[in-house]
């Protein structure tokens, strides 16, 4: 007899959404039902058809998590005009655009200026012409995404946007931007709130009618913010080495024995938190914590990827791939595509792997196993009984890992199990499958799916 799902091991993903919503008394979650999954259907009940809106305003857009490049982590204040034409040259040449990334996103620093017309100017000797460079970026198939901020300046000192959001997303539509990226320093002396500035900019992009991504980066979930943008950064800035990716691991993927909610953030928030939001208890955010606010057209971000960027062994990268995939995250590139390693490559553009990361049915994996060094990572996919799951070694020797098939909430029986890096089918197993001697700092990603 063939293992089985059980539904109800997957709760997160069938619902939580308006259990957190009900703990709440309704404050700040009360958007929740909205972006709940219905179970197995493969959809969201909240988004319309291609080129409508969800059911939050916004347009459906980021259906699966969005995939593509930033220039932040490799380039900083260094990105030009020329250098964004080469990567979008090397994201067809190397195959990733094949591969499904798709967004060119210039982070900070591409502005210099605001004109008397209250218009933002780009470095006119970085970034000479925007739109010019749009309609390369767009010539080559790809969509191009900017940077800004709801302060008054960016993290890097260019201005900010903080009462140019109307102003600032007609120049973006104009100029053919697909994604905007907005951060969250230097907030102005009269603002009202975060809140308010996100979805003052939120309102702004809709209101140009061109669908644009609305990627929110302010460091810590804020429970709003779901209903404002298509994504959010639940963490800090990622760093080009395993203690961060680790660090953004657990507070992505909210495991509430390593990290809590706060009531006095976002001072308290540097150690521990995860969750911003004076007004809850923590209660509110039981396990599995922020897996519950993902979904198709709405996703956590652990930030961008460092793959290729040198700070980590090819083993590390793997599991950095592996486990953003397995939480759904999206897939944004920080590397120099112009000169990656083809073990760089083969990481960022493994089909099995991303298949898991872009599966339709979008539900955010979390930890199903007890351990906190030898960890087990999963999430159902579309299909019938099928999930993905890493087997995670964060100790410094090698390790065998056992999945049992009810951690993943499948009756006991047979089910296929297949290595997604091996790319290779290991054959059907009873009740468990062991992964024997993962690296340290090693993942085993696998496909499990029942008889
Ligand atoms: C913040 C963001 C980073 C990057 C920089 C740019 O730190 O979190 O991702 O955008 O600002 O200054």
């Amino acid at each position: 007899m063939g293992a089985m799902r059980i539904h109800a091991a997957w709760r997160w993903a069938l619902g939580v959404a308006t259990a957190a919503a009900a703990a709440s008394g309704g404050t700040g979650c009360a958007k929740a039902p909205e972006y709940a999954h219905p179970g197995g259907t493969g959809g969201s009940a909240s988004v319309a058809g291609a080129g409508g809106t969800s059911g939050r305003g916004l347009p459906s857009v980021a259906l699966t998590p969005p995939m593509g490049w930033n220039s932040w982590n490799k380039f900083q204040g260094g990105v030009s005009d020329s250098i964004v034409r080469q990567i979008a040259d090397a994201l067809v040449t190397t195959g990733m655009s094949a591969a499904g990334y798709t967004y060119v996103i210039i982070d900070d620093t591409w502005q210099s200026s605001r004109g008397p017309d209250g218009v933002i100017v780009s470095d006119p000797a970085r970034f000479p012409d925007m739109k010019a460079l749009a309609d390369y970026v767009h010539a080559k198939g790809l969509k191009f995404g900017l940077y800004s901020d709801r302060g008054i300046s960016t993290c890097g000192g260019r201005p900010g946007s903080f009462g140019h959001e109307v102003v600032d997303a007609n120049t973006y539509s104009a100029w053919g931007v697909d994604y905007l990226k907005y951060d969250n320093c230097n907030p102005a002396p009269t603002s009202a709130g975060a809140e308010q500035d996100y979805r003052a900019m939120g309102q702004a992009l809709v209101a140009t009618g061109r669908p644009i991504v609305f990627s929110i980066s302010a460091w810590w979930f804020f429970p709003w913010e779901p209903a404002v943008a298509h994504l959010w950064r639940t963490t800090t800035d990622i760093e080009d080495n395993w203690t961060s990716v680790m660090s953004l691991l657990d507070r992505n993927g909210g495991d509430t024995t390593r990290y809590q909610s706060c009531t006095t953030c976002p001072a308290a928030s540097a150690g521990k938190c995860v969750v911003c939001d004076a007004t809850l208890p923590e209660a509110a955010y039981p396990a599995p914590g922020l897996a519950v606010y993902a979904g198709p057209g709405h996703w956590n971000d652990p930030d961008m990827l460092e793959v290729g960027n040198g700070g980590m062994s090819d083993v590390e990268y793997r599991a950095h791939f592996s486990l953003w995939a397995i939480m759904a995250a999206p897939l944004i590139a920080g590397n120099d595509l112009r000169s990656m390693t083809p073990a760089t490559l083969e990481i960022l553009t493994n089909p099995e792997i991303i298949a898991v990361d872009q599966d339709a049915l979008g539900v955010q994996g979390q930890p199903v196993g007890p351990g906190t060094s030898l960890e087990i990572w999963a999430r159902p996919l579309s299909g019938n009984a099928t999930y993905a799951v890493a087997l995670l070694n964060r100790t410094a020797a090698p390790a065998d890992i056992t999945v049992t098939w009810a951690s993943l909430g499948l009756t006991a029986g047979s089910a296929r199990v297949r290595d997604l890096w091996a790319r290779q089918d290991l054959g059907s197993f009873a009740g468990q499958f062991t992964a024997t001697q993962v690296p340290s700092h090693g993942v085993t990603m696998l496909k499990i799916e029942g008889d």
